[in-house]
């Protein structure tokens, strides 16, 4: 006997509802990312997760990091964390470290694992070329592999591919304040894509042909650059740009800016836009990562030059972020701080309007 038309009806709905079940960002995603402000936003809690990377010998320091991110503000929040390993490593946490991880964040961390297409360094690479880097410019292969993982493919792991809002921090940082709003919300509600706290110039040393490679692939992919991407932050003034732009600039012509990315909170549209993801791609393939060592802050820093505006990022400035012993900013008057002005937080300096108040290219000379 054929089903009836009402079973058929029922079936269906069924289905719908099963697919809302399992998709549920879906409606979400549409919202930020096509619409101006919509009310409904605030009302859906937005689709993000926390996580940082780290070897087995950072596991107490991340325990400390969970613990202090719990008590500002994600025990309010409730944003999941995945704490990134590899497969080895993994292994050789121990229970006890698992069940104090647990304890802390109520049960919203997990462990996973990098996949080893993100981590194994790349066959087509010439290795005594790298043996001859680790040498001569330094750093372990492990600090490469991370600066690697988190340039190309932190976003596409698929411990957190189904989250919108990715939320990166480190083992070693401590905010010193309170936060009594949701940051992804902030960014939401003011139509942003990437949030940071601070700005500081890198090292050129560690990667002498990162610019000149950025410089070479704006000049192969000018046709997919948006004409209002804040390339002057990376590149000095009109001639920098210009420069640039024809495949030209090299270090003189690099500003060094980069956005200190051990706390970042971006949507995944950032990374997975085809302008960064055909720069990745090109890096990638000329080895720089274990040639030389570029970092994923100031690779993350050049393709947000070519790809973002001015106003689609966003600084917080009220946090009291700190990393290891750096400088941070300790915010004037704000009782919900217990940071001293004096110390590290006296060595603050920050670059952010390198990127807000960034040279602007004269329309005229676009291409030319
Ligand atoms: C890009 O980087 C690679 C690896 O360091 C280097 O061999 C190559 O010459 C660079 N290309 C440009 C255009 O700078
Ligand atoms: C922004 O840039 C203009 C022009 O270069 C300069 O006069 C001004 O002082 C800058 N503002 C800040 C906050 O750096």
């Amino acid at each position: 006997m054929p089903p009836s038309r009402s079973k058929l009806i029922l079936c269906s709905l069924l289905v719908f509802a099963v697919l809302l079940l399992i998709f549920p960002s879906h409606k979400a995603y549409v919202s930020y990312t096509t619409s101006q402000l919509s009310p409904s936003s605030s009302t859906i809690k937005p689709n993000a997760v926390i996580f940082m990377l780290l070897p087995p010998s950072r596991v107490h320091q991340a325990i400390l990091a969970l613990y202090n991110v719990e008590n500002r503000f994600n025990r309010r929040l409730k944003y999941p964390y995945v704490l990134f390993m590899t497969e080895d490593e993994l292994a050789a946490v121990s229970n006890e470290d698992k069940k104090k991880i647990d304890w802390i964040t109520e049960g919203r961390a997990k462990f996973a694992t990098v996949t080893k297409e993100s981590w194994d360094i790349p066959s087509h690479l010439d290795k005594s070329l790298v043996q001859h880097s680790l040498e001569s410019i330094g750093f372990s292969t492990g600090y490469r592999q991370m600066c690697r993982f988190y340039s190309g493919f932190f976003w596409r792991n698929p411990a957190i591919a189904n989250y919108e809002w990715l939320w990166r921090l480190d083992t070693d940082i401590e905010f010193h304040c309170d936060i009594p709003y949701d940051p992804v919300q902030r960014l939401i509600d003011s139509n942003k894509l990437y949030g940071f706290i601070q700005i500081s110039p890198d090292a050129d040393f560690v990667q002498p042909s990162l610019a000149s490679n950025a410089s070479y692939f704006l000049s192969t992919h000018s046709h997919i650059i948006p004409p209002n991407a804040n390339l002057g932050f990376v590149w000095s003034g009109q001639s920098g740009i210009k420069k640039a732009l024809q495949g030209q600039a090299s270090n003189p012509e690099w500003t060094r800016m980069c956005m200190y990315n051990n706390f970042e909170i971006s949507h995944r549209s950032v990374w997975e836009s085809e302008v960064y993801t055909k720069f990745f791609d090109y890096l990638e393939q000329e080895g720089g990562f274990f040639y030389e060592r570029w970092s994923d802050s100031p690779v993350h820093s050049l393709g947000l030059a070519m790809s973002l505006r001015k106003d689609q990022v966003m600084q917080f400035t009220d946090m009291g972020y700190q990393h290891q012993g750096w400088g941070y900013e300790c915010p004037q008057q704000l009782d919900r701080c217990t940071c001293l002005r004096e110390g590290p937080a006296k060595g603050f300096h920050d670059n952010a309007e390198r990127w807000f108040n960034a040279t602007e290219l004269q329309a005229d000379s676009w291409g030319t």
